[in-house]
């Protein structure tokens, strides 16, 4: 449940205090990364901190190598674990099957079920007997996401999740990122500032949505099913 305690707490405190607090109040709180900027804030946070929440990043199998690339050098930098969870061969085997390898591009459906093996089950797996689930969700990242709280109970997986950088401007990652000497993606100087996996990414234009670039060929809110969770505050 989400005290009202815990509420207070998580919605006011700096993302690294809050962060520690997590730490001290929660025994299985665990952090999600896709290794995104956000992402890779978050890490040097715990890091730095020494704190005990476990890391985990779902590997869809599809992701770019940069993104590879970023996870042994995060590795190594911090020194820390990083739990790479993998979709259900079987699951992926059929899709393939019926649908064929790229069969996302051919209709929402399929993109969503796609997401639905390679991702959200993987999560779901990763999340079970979790009590708090740590996401680098940030407001400003799209109009959907200016629908989110930084503070939420999820009633589907039983948890609280909290986003430590949702109110953290683009000028407030800029400046902790370069403060931090923080390794990111090399693909956001190419133009991608939210990756995700490769054939379902590509670079944005100058001023468009800075999640423009994800499922392109879509005229949907942009998610993957991760964060469409029927969220509320719920205090006890
Ligand atoms: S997504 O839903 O469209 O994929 P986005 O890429 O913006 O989400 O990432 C938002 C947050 O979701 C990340 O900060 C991270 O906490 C979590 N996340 C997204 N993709 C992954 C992944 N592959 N592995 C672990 N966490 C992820
Ligand atoms: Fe499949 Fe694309 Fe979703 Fe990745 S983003 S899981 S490749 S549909």
């Amino acid at each position: 449940m989400l005290s009202g305690e815990t509420h207070h707490q998580l919605s006011t405190l700096a993302a690294h205090e809050g962060l520690r607090w997590v730490a001290e109040h929660f025994h299985t709180a665990k952090f999600a990364s896709s290794f995104g900027e956000e992402d890779q804030v978050i890490t040097q946070l715990i890091a730095s901190q020494h704190l005990s929440i476990g890391i985990f990043t779902l590997d869809t199998g599809r992701l770019f190598q940069e993104t590879y690339d970023l996870i042994d050098l995060t590795r190594a930098n911090y020194k820390i674990d990083i739990d790479v969870l993998f979709p259900d061969a079987t699951e992926v085997e059929k899709y393939v099957k019926d649908k064929g390898i790229n069969g996302f591009y051919n209709s929402v459906d399929n993109r969503k079920e796609c997401c639905g093996i390679r991702k959200i089950h993987p999560l779901n797996r990763a999340l079970s007997g979790v009590d708090l689930w740590v996401t680098g969700l940030r407001r400003s990242q799209s109009s959907n996401r200016q629908l989110m709280q930084k503070v939420e109970w999820i009633p589907e997986y039983n948890l609280i999740k909290y986003n430590p950088l949702f109110d953290w401007s683009d000028e407030d990652m800029q400046q902790h990122i370069e403060a931090h000497h923080i390794p990111l993606n090399t693909l956001h100087k190419k133009g991608f500032p939210s990756i995700g996996c490769a054939p379902c990414t590509r670079a944005i234009a100058p001023g468009e949505d800075l999640r423009a670039g994800r499922w392109w060929w879509e005229g949907s809110a942009k998610e993957c099913g991760l964060h469409e969770t029927k969220a509320g505050y719920n205090p006890v």
